[in-house]
Formats: structure tokens, sequence, C-alpha cells
């Protein structure tokens, strides 16, 4: 919990407000359907969080990834599948609807996603940094990392700049 926010699994009935605070974080091109949404979340579970005021449960926040290899750069608007011989979590979209920025939302998201990784033995965690959020992500102690030509075309899909980065 953190102040009056709760971590918690996403369900299918979470998808409308996920819609609404992907809506509140991205510029049009880089909202992702609801459709694909809502396929990632039936593939992986088990790696979708939405943080909620208890009150409402309804979702403010979500961080949505899957289970992956070390150097394997997600596209934009690509599906889910956990590889069965992953080393890493893959965190393919962290977001903070404007009424929950600020209040350190985004790190317990984080800290939860990584206690998974650790819990699951896995040697690292992955993502694209979006949005001018490098800081961002050096404070959550990660860093950027070389990419393949494969990655490099991974990140191409992006608009603005999109840096790979590992903790
Ligand atoms: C970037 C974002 C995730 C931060 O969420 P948040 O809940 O406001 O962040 P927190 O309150 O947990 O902040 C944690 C720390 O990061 C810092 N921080 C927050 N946003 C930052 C930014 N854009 N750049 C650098 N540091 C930032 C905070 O100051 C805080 O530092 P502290 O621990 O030293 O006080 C949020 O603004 C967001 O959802 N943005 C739009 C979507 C997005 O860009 N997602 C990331 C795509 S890769």
């Amino acid at each position: 919990m953190v102040g009056s926010v709760v971590v918690r699994a996403m369900r299918p009935d979470d998808l409308d407000a996920i819609v609404e605070v992907q809506a509140q974080c991205y510029p049009p091109d880089m909202n992702e359907p609801a459709l694909l949404l809502a396929a990632r979340l039936h593939a992986c579970p088990d790696t979708a969080w939405v943080a909620v005021d208890p009150g409402t449960d309804v979702p403010g926040a979500y961080l949505v990834g899957y289970r992956t290899l070390l150097g394997k750069v997600s596209p934009l608007g690509g599906a889910f599948a956990h590889h069965p011989q992953a080393d890493a979590l893959y965190l393919h979209d962290l977001a903070i609807g404007r009424a929950l920025r600020g209040r350190g939302v985004a790190q317990a998201l984080v800290a939860h996603a990584r206690a998974q990784a650790l819990a699951w033995h896995l040697a690292g965690l992955a993502l694209v940094s979006v949005n001018d959020t490098v800081a961002f992500w050096r404070g959550q102690g990660f860093e950027p990392a070389d990419v393949t030509p494969q990655g490099q075309a991974a990140l191409d899909t992006y608009p603005g700049r999109a840096v790979y980065m590992r903790a």
C-alpha cells in the first residue's frame, strides 16, 4: 500500500479503466487498442498489475509485462507470451493516471514487479523507455543497454526516442 493506494492483479473488468489511464499518459499514436490489451491479459495474467483506490477498486495506474529473454526488445503493439526459458521480466508499459502521479505509485508498481521477478528467480528486468523517462528509470535502478539490429528494429516502432534499459 502506498498512501491510500493498493497494488493488486489486473482483471478483465479493469480494461475500461486501463484504456482511460493509457489515454491520459500517451499521445494517440502510442495508444494500443483495447482488444490487444485484453489479449495480453489473457496470455500473461500473472505479470499484469494495477494500483487502485481501495474504496472504489478502480485502477488509476497499471504495469504490464511478460517473462522473456534479456536482450529481446518488445515492439509497440506486440503480443505478449511468456518465454519458457525466460531469464528476465520485461516491463512493457507502466502508466500512472493523472490523479495518482507524484505519489510514489510508479515506484510501488516497479517494486512489486521486481519482487515477483526475484521470486521467479529471474536474472533481471528490462524495458523500453519512451516519453523522456530515462532519468525516471535510472532512479529505479535501470541503465541503457546495447541492442541487436533486430532489437533496434523493435525500438524503431516507437514514435520519438526509445531506449532499451536493463536492471
Ligand atoms: C513516469 C511516471 C511513470 C512516473 O510515475 P509517478 O507515480 O509520478 O512516479 P513516482 O511518484 O513513483 O516517482 C518515483 C521517483 O521518480 C521520480 N520521477 C517521477 N517522474 C519522473 C520523470 N519523468 N523523470 C525523472 N524522475 C521522475 C520522482 O521524483 C521520484 O523520485 P524520488 O524517489 O527521488 O522522490 C508517470 O509520470 C507516467 O505514467 N508517465 C506517463 C507514462 C510513461 O511515460 N510511462 C513510462 C513509459 S516507459
